[in-house]
């Protein structure tokens, strides 16, 4: 013991990934449970030749802590190129990735899925999600659907090849009759598979068994989730979400760590929010302050580059995530992107059709036409990266900070005021 689940509470890009990292040396495992390659974690390490930074999208971020095991779950959806080429591109430069991991219950990212998922998109048209296209919606798809292929499977050439034939009877026939494209050969998608046996074959391992294992021993055990809350399957925006659980609950069946055994819930929230893709946003800003979020806070996809829809904190999701996750304490990171501005709204609650909602409304619609009801804080011009302690913080951004802890739900552990690993203010222990 303990278990400790890290997850995103807005929509994603939190900064979870420095939160992450900035846990390390507490940390014994850091398991990623959702998701693929189409999360996107920036981590910044300071080093004797100034920061380094570091793109992950796959391997959990704790990779780069020294000592940590990093563990692909049996949750994770696995493009083993992206895996290998990800692996070879760290241990270029210096990082130890030999304790590494991966669960023989995770699914592969076949390439046909990567082809259905922007065939998709691009069918739906102005209906589309706005999604990664690596191939993440298909092949959740295809778990639910028993027709997935596992990282055990590869090891089976006969059972991947019945698998690979069984998938891709279905897929060609909506391939070519639906979607006017070429049938895809199975001797190709096998091939391809079987590739990377023998690379995969000394990372593979009963992941959940080790992980019990670890927590009766006593270590420590961090959950980091991929996405965010409002982008999960079950209690995001649906359908503008992705294709997995990113919520606490994913943790345990993306680990096969029971919840009785996880002791702690992180919420990463940027002080203001950011959203990649389609779908409704109430607080987004379309004028001059929202070009000076993105271009401030650098929001462009980590995984995509795309452009990040930006707007200002909006609490009732932050009350909402702490609700659907259990959240002990939250990281709000950012808060030195919000230098600058004479006041800082933040969304206290919606009107929907002239109807107050403190809470998220029930329906898709009603989220729709949710509108923004704003209390306005009084800004601050300071610069803030050199804050290490609360009372380093302006008084206004200290109000801030105060006044979001109490419409949030849930107790603030620490205040991001940059990217760097130091640039933060720890407000109570994250663990523990
Ligand atoms: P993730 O997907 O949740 O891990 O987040 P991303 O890495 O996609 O996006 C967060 C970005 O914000 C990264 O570029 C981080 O380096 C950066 N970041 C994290 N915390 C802070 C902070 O407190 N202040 C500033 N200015 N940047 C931060
Ligand atoms: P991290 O872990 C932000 C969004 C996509 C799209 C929707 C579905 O870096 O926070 P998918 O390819 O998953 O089927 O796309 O989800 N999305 C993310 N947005 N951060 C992410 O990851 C995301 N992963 C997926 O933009 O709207
Ligand atoms: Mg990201």
């Amino acid at each position: 013991m303990p278990a400790i689940a890290l997850i995103g509470a807005q929509w994603g890009d939190e900064g979870k990934g420095k939160a992450t990292d900035l846990l390390g040396d507490q940390v014994d495992y850091v398991v990623k449970f959702n998701g693929g390659n189409n999360a996107g974690h920036t981590v910044v390490i300071p080093t004797p030749d100034g920061p380094q930074k570091y793109a992950l999208h796959l391997l959990p971020s704790g990779i780069l802590t020294p000592g940590v095991v990093p563990v692909i779950g049996n949750g994770v959806v696995i493009d083993a190129a992206v895996l290998f080429s990800e692996i070879d591109a760290l241990v270029s430069r210096g990082v130890d990735v030999s304790r590494l991991v991966v669960s023989a219950n995770a699914h592969l990212i076949p390439p046909y899925n990567r082809t259905m998922d922007k065939v998709v998109e691009r069918f739906l048209g102005n209906r589309r999600i706005g999604t990664t296209g690596r191939g993440i919606g298909p092949t959740y798809a295809d778990k639910m659907n028993r027709i997935g292929i596992r990282v055990q499977d590869v090891f089976d050439e006969k059972i991947l090849r019945q698998k690979v034939e069984g998938a891709l009877d279905q897929k060609n026939h909506l391939l070519v009759k639906v979607y006017n494209r070429r049938a895809i050969d199975v001797d190709v998608v096998v091939d391809e598979l079987l590739g990377h046996v023998e690379r995969l074959r000394p990372l593979v391992t009963d992941t959940t068994l080790l992980l019990n294992t670890a927590l009766d021993d006593g270590r420590t055990v961090l959950l980091e989730g991929g996405q965010a809350t409002m982008l999960d399957v079950d209690h995001g925006t649906y359908p503008f979400v992705t294709s997995s659980n990113a919520t606490s609950g994913g943790a345990c069946t993306g680990s096969g760590i029971a919840p009785t055994r996880i002791d702690g819930v992180i919420a990463v929230a940027k002080a203001y929010v950011s959203r990649v893709g389609e779908g409704p946003f109430p607080t987004e800003l379309h004028d001059d302050d929202g070009e000076r979020l993105r271009q401030v806070g650098h929001e462009f996809g980590t995984t995509t580059g795309r452009p990040r829809r930006c707007g200002w904190y909006d609490a009732v999701i932050a009350r909402y995530s702490a609700r659907v996750n259990g959240v002990t304490g939250f990281v709000l990171t950012k808060l030195d992107v919000l230098t600058g501005w004479e006041q800082v709204p933040v969304c206290v609650a919606y009107e929907v059709d002239g109807v107050r909602h403190d809470e998220m409304p029930m329906t898709q619609t009603d989220f729709h036409h949710a509108r923004p009801v704003f209390e306005m804080l009084p800004g601050w011009d300071e610069d803030l990266s050199k804050a290490r302690s609360f009372d380093d913080l302006p008084p206004n951004a200290q109000s801030y900070v105060r006044r979001l802890e109490e419409l949030s739900g849930a107790p603030f552990a620490a205040v991001g005021v940059g990217p760097g690993r130091d640039e933060i203010i720890s407000l109570r222990p994250l663990i523990g």
